[in-house]
């Protein structure tokens, strides 16, 4: 069913309670998402985006029972990804003629996941616009790599709305639509979690883009998204956010992320802890067993951190698959300017810390001097090492 927007300007998307994981299984969906779509009809009918495959045919199904497929006069397609071209095949199966203004990269992605090169794509980039009547046009900017090279926002003059796709967004369902109607702590949580977790490798990028939209001067009156709540009241405010948080953002925050085989490490990681609480009581200091708590709730906090500590024990001359696994997500995401410790327990060979310590190094982070190395289970010798660890995370 339709939902209006604003005028003449409709949200026709797919609201997912049911979604538990994104991107296969690597993003944990705690709350729910959408995939938004939106339909706007002055002179020129116009559908920016479409839904997941597996909801296709109900998109379709409601499209039909609002209007004729056929007076659709243009698709843009903000961005090629499943999630947002799913239902293009079955539509275009209806209104095969139908123009797709999208980047000359969303064509290659589009013909690449679906295989049809005779769709009528009309190529466009920043600064193209193309009038829609009643004096409104749409005008289109390239997000190049926000979060893929098709990545594109469109721009609607007088109703001054802003269809950013990805950006922006989060992966949390609103039954209302929109973000002043949301629980603000989940909200912003998802909002972060979404940046930590997909835009952050990409944060130059971001700042950048985001002083580019500024500089056009372009009124945003909304923000529409992708996915999750749709930014009316103040939408600024989550442009204001992105901003923060691509400067290489950090909060007063050590996270201390370990895995443990007979409690050892997971001793050393509570020390850890802590020693940090008793040095800096304004210091917040989180504590995850890798293994037992979800691996992009982690990363958030990470991105909230302005250092770490990561343990694991040696085992058969490497580190614990778990953190190594851990570890590589880790410097995929690209954090900056944050500081690393490690630590962990051994029976005999225990190269453990320094894996960690090159793999920290390799994941960009500053990793300090001070380790616990310890032998078999942790002695109050092996304990006392937390105070140095903990002094050299705080700076003191
Ligand atoms: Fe929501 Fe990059 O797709």
């Amino acid at each position: 069913m339709k939902r209006k927007i604003k005028n003449n300007v409709y949200w026709v998307g797919y609201i997912d309670w049911e979604l538990k994981t994104f991107h296969g299984d690597d993003y944990s969906v705690n709350h729910g998402s959408s995939q938004n779509a939106y339909l706007i009809r002055e002179e020129k009918t116009v559908l920016i985006d479409t839904v997941w495959k597996p909801h296709s045919e109900e998109f379709v199904k409601n499209l039909e029972s609002e209007i004729n497929l056929n007076e659709i006069d243009f698709i843009v397609a903000n961005h090629g990804e499943i999630d947002h071209s799913g239902a293009l095949p079955l539509l275009l199966e209806k209104i095969p003629d139908v123009p797709i203004y999208c980047t000359a990269n969303c064509v290659k992605s589009l013909v690449g996941q679906y295989h049809h090169p005779e769709w009528n794509f009309k190529v466009v980039k920043t600064g193209d616009s193309v009038d829609i009547g009643n004096g409104k046009k749409l005008i289109f900017v390239e997000m190049r790599m926000l979060h893929w090279p098709d990545s594109m926002a469109t721009y609607l003059t007088h109703d001054n709305i802003l269809f950013s796709n990805d950006a922006f967004g989060q992966h949390f369902a609103v039954e209302e639509l929109y973000a002043d109607k949301a629980d603000p702590c989940l909200l912003w949580y998802e909002a972060m979690k979404y940046y930590a977790n997909i835009l952050n490798p990409f944060s130059p990028l971001v700042k950048k883009k985001i002083d580019e939209i500024i500089s056009l001067n372009l009124p945003i009156d909304i923000i529409a998204t992708s996915h999750g709540c749709i930014w009316r009241d103040n939408p600024l405010q989550i442009v204001n956010k992105y901003y923060e948080w691509s400067k290489d953002y950090q909060e007063n925050q050590i996270t201390i992320a370990y895995d443990t085989m007979w409690e050892g490490t997971m001793k050393l990681a509570h020390k850890i802890g802590e020693e940090i609480t008793k040095l800096s009581p304004d210091t917040t200091v989180k504590i995850f067993n890798i293994s037992k708590f979800d691996k992009n709730d982690i990363m958030t906090e990470v991105f909230k951190s302005k250092a770490i500590a990561v343990g694991s024990p040696t085992v058969g001359g490497d580190i614990l698959s778990s953190v190594g696994g851990w570890l590589d997500f880790l410097k995929e995401l690209k954090f900056k300017n944050k500081k690393a410790a490690v630590f962990g327990c051994y029976g005999w060979s225990g190269e453990n810390t320094k894996i960690l310590r090159e793999r920290l190094q390799k994941a960009g982070f500053s990793v300090v001097e001070p380790e616990i190395k310890c032998n078999w289970n942790p002695r109050l010798e092996d304990f006392k090492k937390a105070e140095d660890v903990a002094k050299a995370l705080l700076g003191l």
